[in-house]
């Protein structure tokens, strides 16, 4: 990411955009593209859930993102630190992203694990008898042991890259691996689409039928678009605080936003098509694309074999390049406001990580303590995804809005006026008024609605702990 000083400025600060670009990037493409979008889009009927989310991407989310890379450079300071020397007050935002990350990081590496998982099982033959893959998936997550060796090869790796041993190697492979996936998604994608009867896919992920619309499609839109982008838990905010002053926020946020979308619509396109060919129902849940995509490639004979293999060694290393920004948040943290060394702040934070991440895994069986009938895998989930990222939104919408100042803002956004920004003034009022309403009301109503399946309760409880972190922040 930095200049040398034996290339010559232009070049640097060209190479040196590219660094940063494809960092956030890789913190925003993951398992939230490939795994999560295709299944949740799946759960809540199509093509109305998309336009929504692509909604959500396009004026939250992409404002949302620019106000983080805003303040994280303003303030040149991690999640905690730069709320706290604006404002004490604010602390608790901080330390709410902080929770967030630890939450996320409970459930996220049991599917990276999964992912690594199978890279092997891909290799030793799994293609072989495409009619078993579905119930070999399903005999494997709910197996109480072996995914749990898998999770913790995964949670090893994420320590490796962020006490810094292999850093270099994880960034050169993900330069290489990342294309790699996004042109095996268009392949996969492209076989897919030539199966009889692959139109309907197509149909159901983008022909909208509003009727589908209720409030909980509409939070699992926000949601989903908050996740995937990596928001509202101040990581794309820490990102930001790396970033000189020279580059331009507006265009970073505008590649980065459609990048990620670009990967996540395109994961669809790849699985879609295909569920509907095999006849499979689209509602088919989190096991999604490690049942449809070996079996599209069990159809492509020896080459399939090389393709599955590195498409789940991409699909690894894009979940690792994510989960090494939400780990590096808890760290950051430990570092900068508990005094801890980066060693021991990295085993503590993968410590708890990895007892949370035992009690998600072990759930997916049936296994280890439940709250309101939910496991802790979905409790994790759910309130990350459906609570805290979008509360945490609205705060960091709220504290830019109300507690900077408005010049301050267009300064750090233009540049001191060398870039223009045109839409600056919508921005504003998007942050200061329109973002922060819009999700207090797709928040409540989402709720509301999450009583009638058990969730509301959990999502309750997720506005109960934001209301203490506000209370005692002080203390932590
Ligand atoms: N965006 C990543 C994905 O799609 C996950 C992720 C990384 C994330 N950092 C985050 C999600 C911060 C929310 C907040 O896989």
């Amino acid at each position: 990411m930095d200049t040398t000083s034996s290339t010559p400025p232009n070049r640097g600060t060209w190479s040196s955009k590219i660094g940063f670009v494809m960092a956030a990037a890789g913190s925003a493409v993951g398992l939230g593209n490939i795994w999560k979008f295709p299944y949740t889009a799946g759960e809540n009927g199509g093509g109305a859930f998309v336009s929504i989310y692509l909604l959500f991407v396009i004026v939250i989310g992409f404002s949302v993102m620019l106000t983080e890379f805003a303040v994280g450079r303003k303030t040149g300071l991690s999640a905690v630190g730069a709320f706290k020397t604006t404002d004490r007050r604010w602390t608790f935002v901080g330390i709410l992203g902080v929770l967030s990350g630890l939450l996320i990081m409970g459930f996220y590496p049991v599917v990276g694990g999964w992912a690594i998982a199978y890279i092997y099982k891909v290799s030793t033959g799994l293609l072989s008898q495409p009619d078993a893959i579905g119930d070999s998936f399903s005999g494997f997550i709910a197996n109480p042991l072996q995914p749990l060796f898998w999770m913790g090869l995964y949670l090893f790796f994420n320590i490796l890259v962020v006490m810094r041993g292999v850093s270099g190697g994880i960034e050169k492979a993900g330069k290489v691996l990342m294309p790699l996936l996004f042109i095996i998604l268009i392949i996969v994608s492209i076989k897919g689409l030539m199966l009889p009867g692959a139109m309907a896919g197509l149909e159901f992920l983008f022909k909208p039928d509003f009727s589908k619309i209720d409030s909980s499609v509409v939070l699992a839109a926000l949601g989903q678009a908050f996740f995937s982008l990596s928001l509202g838990m101040g990581c794309m905010l820490t990102y930001g605080s790396y970033l000189r002053k020279q580059e331009n926020l507006v265009q970073t946020t505008a590649m980065v936003t459609a990048m990620d979308t670009s990967v996540a619509l395109l994961a669809g396109i790849a699985m879609f098509p295909a569920m509907f060919a095999f006849g499979m129902e689209p509602s088919a849940g989190p096991g999604l694309v490690f049942v449809v995509v070996p079996q599209l490639f069990a159809e492509m004979g020896e080459i399939g074999l090389v393709l599955a293999i590195l498409f789940f060694i991409g699909l690894s290393v894009a979940a690792l390049t994510s989960s090494v920004s939400l780990l590096e948040v808890v760290v950051a943290y430990l570092i900068d406001e508990k005094g801890f060394s980066r060693i021991t702040a990295v085993l503590t934070a993968s410590g708890v990580m990895a007892l949370l991440c035992i009690l998600a895994s072990l759930s997916i069986g049936g296994f280890g303590p439940t709250l309101f009938h939910t496991g802790a895998f979905d409790i994790f989930d759910l309130l990350t995804d459906k609570i805290f990222l979008a509360i945490g939104g609205m705060l960091v919408c709220l504290f830019a809005g109300w507690r900077l100042d408005r010049s301050e803002l267009k300064k750090e956004i233009t540049n001191d006026g060398k870039v223009s920004f045109p839409l600056f003034n919508v921005w504003y009022m998007l942050i200061k008024y329109i973002i922060p309403v819009a999700i207090a009301i797709v928040a409540i109503a989402g709720v509301k609605a999450g009583f009638d399946s058990n969730k509301g309760e959990i999502m309750i409880l997720g506005l109960i702990i934001i209301g203490l972190c506000g209370i005692f922040s002080k203390k932590l």
